[in-house]
């Protein structure tokens, strides 16, 4: 047995140190403008092999895909693989100026996905400016061959990818926001699967349907890529079993809606058990603050036999645009599985303590500019009161190679100034954060707890936050003022849900528990694109170990060049 394992290990460093336990796959994404109508309205837009939403990828748990991304489009790209943990390989995980420079038009990268414990649905999208409105679709990890799922095998899987139109060109609704400091222009529509359903003007032939078959069981594989909403999801007269998120199992649990952050993945048992007809399947925003598109999308259950479709079947009533008790009432319900065929790791103590407060702030409007923001400023946005503010190469290239004057490793571990975040009137005086390139840098295998604090800055809103590279633990979440001396005994260390992104409630906080056992270059960010181009962004170090699988593995030949 010894010798054996001596034998593989062997085996695996001659592999030039890349530990390939599953199969792997190889295929193109090619970045290409394409026109699409949507809404009695057509533009040409960014696509992977002109498909919108963009091709699925499958894998099983362990394997690595390699993806060829192909640029024949007009502009710079990258591709996220989100919440692909990536082992040891931080080259291809692809945020802009984080881990990589852009992929020029008329040239390509080869970008190794490398699954570990990952199992359910995952999902890819681009990862420079706005381009994830159209550039994004689903991963879907199943698992090892010969493994069960932990639940009835479903009849088939139904993918749902929640997404956003806008009517003009993406580029135009981002430069224009971050040129007068504004807002960003809502969206046209939201989208099932790429198309907005009846609902909206001129929209008849647009509509997502799906069959299925009375007694059956079905797996729904939801994907949110809006860009600035946590989404409300309803199916007429169906109850919805949940049983997991973002890769990772859940306990089994009953609801007749969901709310899904903007990163967030769910999946989702459906029972066809009602009446043979036509249903919709509805989803709408939930919106705090800012501009968004009080619409609802819509899409067709439609059951097979005889009987005659009504000509407008059963609307789902979904939770109220502002209901935050609902949308907190499903976040806190995810619960890890938990057994022994699926057991968790939450560190039960942590050895790195962080608190991070997330604002959105406003900047004075220059002198000879006219600004559109909240109190004629400029909207920009803030972790720790640090602003964002893109390097000129990307920070693993810069760290990697040791290039100073890149990035600076003082990003503050606690907020700067000790206040009421929450309390009613936040002084003027803390409404301006400060522009910054920083990172954390954190010790390899340390115990992380990262405490998130909305602050009530402008009226607070939610924040789904993500960190790459890494799942967390959710251990514990609050509404006010996070307290050290009183909270923690209140954290869930039994069962608590591994995400990769998590939603912050407005004027509360949120708790996240992982070990630090992935080197590299990992950002963390809010997955509200708004936010993000305002500057609620910031990266974490990982440093090495001293082993040789606690380092990175080398950087592949073909990165793009800044
Ligand atoms: Cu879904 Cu940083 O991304
Ligand atoms: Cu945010």
């Amino acid at each position: 047995m010894k010798f054996l394992t001596l034998y593989f290990s062997l085996l695996l460093l001659l592999c030039g140190f890349v530990a390939v336990h599953g199969k792997i796959q190889r295929q193109k994404f090619v970045l290409q403008d394409v026109p699409y109508t949507r809404l009695c309205s057509s533009k040409s837009i960014l696509t992977v092999n002109g498909k919108f939403p963009g091709p699925t990828l499958y894998g099983r748990v362990g394997d690595t895909l390699i993806v060829d991304v192909i640029n024949r489009a007009s502009e710079n790209v990258t591709i996220h693989w989100h919440g692909v943990k990536q082992p040891r390989n931080p080259w291809t995980d692809g945020p802009v100026y984080i881990t990589q420079c852009p992929i020029r038009p008329g040239t390509n990268f080869s970008q190794r996905i490398i699954l570990s414990d990952e199992i359910g649905t995952l999902w890819w999208h681009a990862h420079i400016e706005w381009s994830r409105a159209t550039v994004y679709g689903a991963l879907i990890v199943l698992p090892k061959e010969g493994d069960a799922y932990p639940f009835p095998k479903p009849s088939a899987e139904i993918p749902i990818i929640l997404g956003e139109w806008w009517k003009s060109d993406i580029r135009q609704v981002l430069s224009e926001a971050l040129q007068t400091g504004s807002d960003p222009n809502a969206s046209d529509a939201f989208l099932i699967n790429g198309q907005p359903g009846d609902q909206y003007p001129c929209s008849t032939s647009d509509t997502f349907k799906v069959t299925v078959e009375y007694g059956k069981t079905y797996l729904l594989r939801m994907i949110n890529d809006v860009m600035n909403n946590i989404m409300f999801f309803k199916i007429a007269n169906h109850n919805l079993t949940v049983v997991g998120s973002d890769a990772a199992y859940t306990k089994p649990f009953t609801t007749d809606y969901v709310a899904i952050s903007p990163g967030q993945t769910i999946d989702i048992l459906l029972e066809a058990n009602q009446q043979p007809s036509h249903y919709y399947m509805a989803s709408r925003p939930h919106n705090i603050a800012g501009n968004f598109a009080n619409t609802t999308t819509t899409a067709i259950l439609a059951y097979t036999g005889n009987y005659t479709a009504p000509s407008s079947p059963p609307l789902p009533t979904l939770p109220n645009i502002d209901d935050a008790v609902s949308a907190n009432t499903f976040t806190a319900s995810l619960r890890s599985l938990a057994t022994t065929d699926h057991p968790i790791d939450v560190p039960q103590k942590a050895d790195t303590e962080l608190l991070f407060t997330l604002s959105v702030n406003i900047f004075e409007c220059g002198l000879n500019e006219s600004c559109n923001g909240a109190l004629q400023g400029r909207f920009r946005a803030s972790i720790n009161n640090i602003t964002f503010v893109q390097p000129k190469i990307d920070i693993l290239e810069a760290y990697y190679k040791r290039v100073t004057g890149v990035y600076e490793e003082d990003f503050p571990g606690n907020p700067p100034f000790q206040f009421n975040y929450t309390m009613e009137f936040v002084p003027r005086l803390l409404w301006v954060p400060q522009n910054g390139t920083r990172v954390r840098v954190v010790e390899y295998n340390s115990s992380v707890e990262l405490v998130f604090q909305g602050t009530n800055i402008l009226g607070g809103t939610y924040h789904p936050m993500h960190l790459h590279g890494y799942s967390f633990y959710v251990v514990g979440r609050g509404n006010g003022n996070f307290d050290r001396a009183r909270d923690p005994s209140g954290y869930n260390l039994v069962d608590p849900p591994l995400q990769n992104t998590i939603a912050i409630p407005r004027n509360g906080w949120t708790a996240i528990r992982f070990k630090a056992n992935n080197p590299g270059v990992w950002l963390l960010h809010c997955h509200l694109d708004r936010h993000v181009s305002w500057g609620m962004e910031m990266a974490f170090i990982v440093k090495e170990g001293t082993s040789q699988d606690a380092k990175m593995l080398p950087p592949p030949a073909d990165m793009p060049k800044c």
